[in-house]
Formats: structure tokens, C-alpha cells, sequence
């Protein structure tokens, strides 16, 4: 009888198995649950999960119970939602999110840990909204800082650029949802952003504009990566041989290569090249009324078409549908993921931490900041009171809230008297003379400077036309620093911008755009309840001139005739190949205004006791003022060979100290530490090795030398 009911309890369960297809058996391994639902559709059904449905979202499999996709920007905080079919916010109420700050602000902290709390944060409020890939984060190189979407990435060199992107995706992902790394690759500047065809040695390309991207395959495991509008040996890069080889062939990406939103301009290609999805290619959508216009998108009907004629193979097809379905188990289909959460007291705890953190004090002439016992505060300004969250392009966000500078001033010091003068404006001149008027009266001028990601000024899809700050700001500073010696230039933005005024002013405070906490983590360094310990992901140059791209052949690039399309192409040569950011001001001797790495402290540290033994560099860290704080340390190389830049960034670590204390560090250098890349690709040439210990590109306190 035992026997009988037994048997009949491994009957019972062996049929639910049974019953419950594989791939909706979240216990089975995902590529089993792939090969098994891939088998189970038509060819209409592969097809149709290949394009956008809507303007963020792709089809499933409805007849399979296979869920549709949704997407969303990305990069610092999920975007509103907007219409079916129109980039029109669709008027939801429960859509306004947490702004984080902006990812130059991020690369500023120099902080991986933080990028992983970025991360994570961001990858709960994207479940929570239900979506299932985070279009981000943007890891293109400042090539020059008139490119108007530096703001959403990560600083002029690609170790930082890679230790940050890294921990960022671990975060999103371990939520359950994927990011989706942007704009792969070569995506440095804005002015013709679909048409320019840029052209750059293999050195160039492996040593600075890939390395994030290729950490972010590698060592973050990102489930996406979005191709960029431009071209690269004259093929666009969302549908692009080369670039697919590299990612898919020697990366071994095994996930889905999404167009850039409108980035798709040929079926044929796209068949071919490695795009996986498209988006937002030109048509109305569903509101044409007549048909389904997302059918005309390149991997649709097209793609179908030639299935059906036999013009293409289907085994093509199953690689790109593996994929999504991969995606599809890895997010949406996940039983691992987390339910999110959304604009909550953790989440603007870390956006306020991070921006604090990645404030940089330039400069801070008698010890002016921070503010302590401030009497009579003048704050000028519009960029103390304006929103910096809600414009920019497709990083734009609705956010819950944004505490401004003058707001958050206001509550760090109840005590002050804090007088407001907007003063500059960016809709027309204003009167100077009541900003004037009250730097007189005032203890301490606190100006808010900077740009605003309107149009030209930090946005997507407008490079800017100067580095100067917009709006007269330049000489309103220097009229306010002859009234009142005690001035304080705060600068707000996400790229360099020129500073004629340095030696005019008493302190300068390089901040960003820093999301909802805006103010209260600005007000938390210029107080002092934050030690400032934010380190300068770029250079910044004494005046443009002085930056590598000298020729129009360079920026914006050299116009010619399109031989396949309408558009012209404009080919862009990156003619001065690895020396971008300090690179390039180091083999040239010209001194920035700023250095890369730069950022200055409330204490004071020192670097002692420097060794090298073997291939490990010892040395000790004191905090030698009277307050606790951070200090980043960072490790340079100068490789052997004729053309190699000066230092090169290799390693760093942030370190927090009490006053008084120190800490032991050590270095390890692999052979990792040693390629470079030649003719032959990545080797290491025998020679001499030198190695740089200081706390920035331009303070080295120790170097070493080893051959290998
Ligand atoms: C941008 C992408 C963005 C996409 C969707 C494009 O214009 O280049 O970064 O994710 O739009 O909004």
C-alpha cells in the first residue's frame, strides 16, 4: 500500500513538473528555459519581440505568457512616463521619482562604493516602476568639454570611467533589473551626432574609448548595451561589423545590443551587424491609425519579408531572439527580483551622500569655507533657486522633489541672515546694481554660478559654443569680488568651464548637477558638516585653446557627401589618438587651471613612507590636520616606448582618517598595469617602468622605477 501511494505522490509531482512548460520554470537554468521558449515560437513571434511597441517598450509573446519589455532613462533616476507614442510626459501622478546626481558627479566622488549604492538605489526605484532595463549608465569619454552630454558620463579617463560603470551595473542588475551601458561607442560630442563618422586609431580606441565599455561586458556582466548614433568606418554604430566583433566575438557579450533611440538606418545591416533591438526609428507609431507603423521599422516587416524570401537565415534570427529571451529570463521572467522601492527616506539619505561626496574644492584662500560662523550671507545667483533636474534631453526626470542651494543653505544655517539677489538670469540681463548694492552690506558673497542644461549649456543634442559660463557671469563675478573680497564662487555644471576669475575670488567649489539633495549636499560641505572629498574627473584647462582638439578636422569634423544617404557625413579625425584630458596637458607642459584628480580637503594629508618592493608600492596616509577626512590616492604609470603619455591613471583608493591617524596602503601592479596597445594589439614592451603615488595628476609625492 506504502509502495502504491508512493508511487502515486511521484506521479502527482513528476506530472505538475510536467505540466509547467521550462521556460516558465524559474528553478531551470535560464539557457535551458531560452532554447526551450525559442523552440515553442513562429517566426512572426521571433520578429515581433526584436522592435519597439511603444516609445520605451517591446513586445512579449502573449500567446506564451512571455512578458513585454519596459524601458526607461536613465542614467540618473527613472524617467516620467511618457505617451504610447510621443516623447509626451503621459500626465501619471505616481511617476515622480528620486533625482540622483549626474554621473560626472558620481565619477567625482572617486568612490566605488558609492557607485554601487548609486546603483542599487536606482535599480530598486526602477523596480518599483516596473521596468526592466535602465537605459544607462553613459560611459563616454570628455573628449572636449563642449560636449553637451559629458554630465551623463564619467570624467577623461577609463579607469575611473571603468571603476565606477562597474559597481553602478552590479547594483542596477542586483535588483533585477538590467542596465543598459550607453552610447557604445565614440559618442563624444553632440553637433552632428547622427552624421559624424569618426576616425581614430586602434590605440585610441582600446586604450581610452573601450576600456569602460569593456569592463562593463567583462567584469560587470551587463545584460545591455546601447549603440550610439555616430559612425565608425563609415557604418553607424548601432548596426556596425567592427564594433559588434569586438563586443559580441571577443568581449563574449551574451546580451542585447539596443539602437540608440532612432539610431537604425538599415535592415540589412542591422540584420547582419549584432543589432538585437531597435527603438524609436522615425515613424508615427500606432497613432497613424491605419496600420501598425512600428511593422515599418527595419526588424520588422522588412526583416520578415526577407525571412520569408529566404534572403536572410533564421538561424541569425534565433540568436538575436535567444537574447532578448535572455534578458526577458534575467529581468522580467526573473522570481529574483526585487519588488523596488521608491522615493523613501534610504533613497535621498544616499543621493545627498553622494553628492556631498563629490563636491571639489578647488580653492579656499584663507580657510574662508567652510562657513561656520557666518553673519550675513549674500547668495547670487539664478542657479542658486532654479530646477536643474527637469531638462537636459533624455536624462531629464520628474522629480518628487529638489532642494535648491539657497534652500538648503537656508536650513543648514537658521542662524544666518541669508539675503537672495538672482542678479544674472538666463532669460535676458538684469540690473547688477541691487547684487552690488548688497555685497556691501554683506559678510560674505556666496555666487552661484554655472551652466543649466538648457540648450548649449549641458543638454543632449547641443554641444555648447563656448567655455565660457553663459549670461555675463564672468564679469558679474569679477564686479561682486571688487565690492566684497569675501566671495565664493560655487560652480554648477557637468563639464570644465573657463574661470577668469580665479585669482579674483577667495574660494571656488566645482559642483554639479546633484538631483533632488542638491542643496542640502552642497550646504553640507560649504558648512563643514561634509569634509569635501570630490576629486576633478577632468581637467580643467585654462581656456580652450590649450585642449588637444586644435583643427576643425578634430571638432566638429570636415563635411562630405553621403555616396548611400541623404545626410552629409562628417568625418572627425581624433588626431591627438591616446593624449585626451591630462594626457594631453602633460606631453604638451601646459599647466590647467585645475588638474585631473585635483580636489582639495578641510584637513590636511600627507603621503610618507613610499616603497616599492617587488611589484607592490607600500606607503602611508596621515590625516595631519584637525579634522576628520578622505583623501584619494592615486597610482600613475609612465610606460616604456617613444609616444607614451607622461602618467596614466592605474589604481586609486579613498580612504577616510580621523585626525591624526594613518593608514597603511598597498598597491599591487599586475601585468594588466603594463600593456599597452601596438601594432600587434595589447603587449608589454621591456624597459623602464615608472611609478607615481600622489593625490592628484599634478602632486606626485613619490615615484619609483622598475624594469621588467
Ligand atoms: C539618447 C539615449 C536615450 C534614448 C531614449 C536618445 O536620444 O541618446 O541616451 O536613452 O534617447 O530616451
Amino acid at each position: 500500500m506504502k509502495r502504491i501511494i508512493l508511487l502515486f505522490a511521484v506521479a502527482v509531482l513528476y506530472g505538475c513538473a510536467g505540466n509547467t512548460p521550462v521556460y516558465l520554470d524559474t528553478r531551470k537554468p535560464v539557457e535551458r528555459r531560452v532554447e526551450d521558449a525559442l523552440s515553442r515560437m513562429t517566426l512572426e513571434e521571433k520578429v515581433a519581440v526584436l522592435h519597439a511597441q511603444s516609445r520605451f517598450s517591446s513586445a512579449g509573446v502573449p500567446r506564451l505568457g512571455i512578458p513585454e519589455l519596459w524601458f526607461t532613462d536613465g542614467p540618473h533616476g527613472v524617467r516620467a512616463e511618457v505617451l504610447w507614442d510621443s516623447w509626451k510626459r503621459a500626465g501619471w501622478t505616481n511617476d515622480s521619482c528620486t533625482a540622483y546626481p549626474a554621473l560626472s558627479a558620481l565619477a567625482a566622488t572617486w568612490n566605488p562604493d558609492l557607485a554601487l549604492l548609486y546603483g542599487e538605489c536606482l535599480g530598486e526605484e526602477a523596480r518599483y516602476r516596473n521596468k526592466h532595463v535602465l537605459l544607462g549608465p553613459g560611459c563616454n569619454i570628455c573628449r572636449t568639454p563642449l560636449c553637451g552630454r559629458n554630465f551623463e558620463y564619467m570624467g577623461e579617463d577609463p579607469v575611473l570611467s571603468s571603476s565606477m560603470v562597474v559597481p553602478y551595473i552590479k547594483g542596477v542588475q542586483s535588483k533585477g533589473v538590467a542596465a543598459c551601458v550607453k552610447h557604445f561607442a565614440l559618442n563624444n560630442q553632440e553637433t552632428n551626432r547622427h552624421t559624424t563618422n569618426v576616425i581614430v586609431s586602434d590605440r585610441a580606441l582600446n586604450e581610452i574609448y573601450l576600456p569602460a565599455f569593456k569592463a562593463a561586458v567583462q567584469d560587470a556582466g551587463v545584460w545591455a548595451v546601447m549603440g550610439s548614433y555616430n559612425l565608425y568606418l563609415n557604418q553607424h554604430c548601432c548596426h556596425n561589423s567592427r564594433m559588434t566583433e569586438i563586443l559580441k566575438d571577443e568581449w563574449g557579450f551574451d546580451g542585447v545590443l539596443v539602437s540608440d533611440w532612432g539610431g537604425t538606418h538599415n535592415t540589412l545591416q542591422a540584420i547582419e551587424n549584432g543589432l538585437d533591438m531597435e527603438f524609436g526609428t522615425k515613424t508615427d507609431g500606432l497613432a497613424s491609425q491605419t496600420d501598425n507603423e512600428y511593422q515599418n521599422y527595419h526588424l520588422a516587416a522588412p526583416y520578415l519579408d526577407m525571412l520569408r524570401q529566404g534572403k536572410t537565415s533564421e538561424l541569425i534570427l534565433n540568436e538575436k531572439v535567444r537574447r532578448i529571451l535572455r534578458l526577458n529570463m534575467r529581468t522580467a521572467m526573473s522570481h529574483q527580483k526585487s519588488f523596488g522601492k521608491f522615493v523613501c527616506p534610504e533613497h535621498s539619505e544616499a543621493a545627498r551622500r553622494i553628492g556631498a561626496e563629490s563636491i571639489v574644492l578647488l580653492k579656499n584662500e584663507d580657510g574662508i569655507l567652510p562657513l561656520e560662523n557666518a553673519g550675513h550671507i549674500l547668495v547670487v545667483g539664478e542657479n542658486a533657486v532654479r530646477s536643474m533636474t527637469d531638462n537636459g534631453g533624455s536624462s531629464a526626470l520628474k522629480a518628487k522633489y529638489e532642494i535648491s542651494p539657497l534652500d538648503g543653505l537656508k536650513s543648514a544655517l537658521p542662524g544666518a541672515e541669508i539675503e537672495y539677489v538672482q542678479a544674472w538670469s538666463s532669460k535676458g540681463e538684469l540690473d547688477l546694481a541691487p547684487a552690488l548694492e548688497a555685497a556691501k552690506r554683506a559678510d560674505i558673497v556666496v555666487f552661484v554660478a554655472g551652466l543649466n542644461k538648457e540648450k548649449y549649456q549641458d543638454a543632449e543634442s547641443y554641444d555648447r559654443k563656448s567655455f565660457d559660463l553663459p549670461y555675463s557671469q564672468n564679469s558679474l563675478i569679477s564686479s561682486l569680488a571688487k565690492i566684497n573680497s569675501k566671495i565664493i564662487v560655487v560652480n554648477i555644471s557637468g563639464n570644465p568651464v573657463a574661470m577668469p576669475w580665479e585669482n579674483e575670488v577667495k574660494a571656488i567649489v566645482q559642483s554639479w548637477y546633484l538631483g533632488s539633495e542638491a542643496g542640502n549636499s552642497l550646504a553640507d560641505v560649504l558648512t563643514g558638516k561634509v569634509n569635501p572629498s570630490g576629486k576633478l574627473p577632468f581637467t580643467i584647462p585654462v581656456c580652450l585653446e590649450d585642449g588637444p582638439l586644435s583643427s576643425a578636422e578634430q571638432y566638429p569634423g570636415i563635411p562630405r557627401e553621403n555616396p548611400v544617404g541623404p545626410d552629409t557625413i562628417w568625418d572627425e579625425y581624433y588626431k591627438e589618438d591616446i593624449y585626451v584630458g591630462y594626457r594631453w596637458y602633460e606631453k604638451t607642459g601646459t599647466k590647467p587651471r585645475f588638474a585631473f584628480g585635483y580636489g582639495l580637503s578641510y584637513t590636511d594629508f600627507n603621503i610618507s613612507d613610499a616603497r616599492l618592493k617587488g611589484r607592490t608600492l607600500t606607503c602611508r596616509l596621515t590625516n595631519t590636520g584637525d579634522r576628520e577626512g578622505s583623501e584619494v590616492i592615486q597610482l600613475y604609470m609612465t610606460l616604456p616606448g617613444n609616444d607614451r603619455p607622461l602618467k596614466e591613471l592605474k589604481d586609486f583608493r579613498k580612504v577616510t582618517l580621523a585626525p591624526g591617524d594613518s593608514a597603511l596602503l598597498n598597491f599591487e601592479i599586475p601585468d594588466e598595469y603594463l600593456m599597452q596597445y601596438g601594432e600587434t594589439g595589447w603587449t608589454i614592451l621591456q624597459g623602464d617602468y615608472f611609478v607615481h603615488i600622489g593625490n592628484s595628476s599634478d602632486n606626485i609625492s613619490y615615484s619609483f622605477t622598475f624594469k621588467n
